[in-house]
């Protein structure tokens, strides 16, 4: 703490923040980041490209080399080395869709608080409940398999499952952990579980892999529905701050009854720093449960810990799977 007295420009810049989301989802959905790429060397090459006029490629120029999203380059720009990997259609790499995925809850955050006034009865799937169908849950998951697939191949290069034979992915959507680990376990069989709609999807997308022999998709809503039995591995992947630390430890007792003794249990989940200080992503993912009258709450490690260890894991630990997103807690169900 300093002696400074304070000034409002922090507060003002936090209620202009907004206009950065808004910048950078107008980015994505022009193709603005794909034009630099390709027509970087002047603004009225990204201009003609775009099929704007030149005044507004300036002003989303001066934006975006503000947001530090795009770069000199001699007498033209080009995209920041993130941008560039991610943000520029038509790549393997492109993750525009899930990086924009949010723009869709733009006019629910408007009434953030106008929605803290609500006094419940709280729903348990909260936004799961709100007029989810299959055409949502398709262009849901296009959004999360872009970056899924990356993070369920990282997943695997930190969690050895060899020898492992039933593999259940709780809220599983696009499969993308079990597509991925069918094809690096070729003894490995997967059940992706997820909701009604979801599972349409699911299933589309591990055709798509050609995994469709080890990899099958069931309805099951992991908050009330049994599991399958005979499972070794069961995983469940970005569910966490959606469900109260009530729900999750119920969700974590009925996988620890599910596994067959000796199986292990993984979630990786976007967790709050034990201080209640951030990340920012977690932080923001509870809010879930204000906007879409839900059971949400953000979790600390050691409240996850608590789950683990009070449905019987041993072996329980907590570590950064994807920095300020999602940590990774896994146990072990003893053998006897
Ligand atoms: C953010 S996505 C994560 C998908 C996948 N685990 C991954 O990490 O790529 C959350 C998924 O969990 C599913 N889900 C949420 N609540 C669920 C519930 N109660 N039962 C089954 N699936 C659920 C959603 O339908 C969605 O497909």
């Amino acid at each position: 703490m300093t002696n400074e007295r304070p000034t409002t420009v922090r507060l003002q810049k936090m209620s202009w923040a907004f206009t950065e989301s808004a910048v950078l989802f107008a980015a994505i959905q022009s193709g603005f980041f794909t034009a630099v790429s390709t027509h970087g060397e002047s603004s009225q090459a990204i201009a003609d490209a775009m099929g704007i006029t030149d005044a507004n490629a300036q002003r989303m120029i001066v934006a975006l080399l503000t947001m530090d999203l795009i770069e000199p380059d001699g007498e033209g720009f080009r995209n920041a080395p993130d941008v560039e990997r991610f943000l520029v259609e038509n790549t393997r790499s492109y993750a525009g869709r899930w990086i924009s995925w949010f723009h869709h809850q733009w006019e629910n955050w408007g009434k953030l608080g106008d929605r803290l006034q609500n006094k419940g009865p709280e729903q348990t799937l909260g936004f799961y409940n709100e007029g989810f169908t299959v055409e949502h849950a398709r262009r849901y998951h296009q959004a999360t398999s872009s970056v899924g697939l990356g993070a369920a191949r990282k997943f695997l290069a930190e969690v050895d499952l060899s020898g492992r034979h039933k593999l259940l992915d709780l809220g599983g959507g696009s499969g993308a952990y079990s597509i991925e680990a069918a094809k690096k376990y070729p003894e490995l069989q997967a059940v992706v579980l997820d909701l009604a709609e979801v599972v349409v999807i699911s299933r589309e997308f591990i055709s798509e892999h050609g995994v469709e022999d080890r990899v099958s998709a069931e309805k099951c809503d992991f908050t009330s529905d049994p599991f399958p039995d005979g499972a070794d591995v069961i995983l469940m992947n970005s569910n966490l701050p959606q469900y109260s630390g009530e729900v999750i430890a119920q969700v974590v007792q009925k996988a620890y009854d599910a596994l067959v003794p000796g199986g292990e249990m993984h979630i990786c989940g976007e967790m709050i720093n034990e201080d209640w200080h951030g990340p920012l992503i977690p932080a923001m993912c509870a809010i879930h449960g204000v906007l879409f009258n839900s059971t949400a709450l953000p979790h600390r490690p050691s409240e996850c810990i608590g789950y683990f260890e009070a449905a019987g894991f041993v072996d329980v630990s907590v570590r950064e799977f994807i920095p300020d997103i999602l940590q990774h807690i896994t146990g072990r169900k003893p053998k006897i």
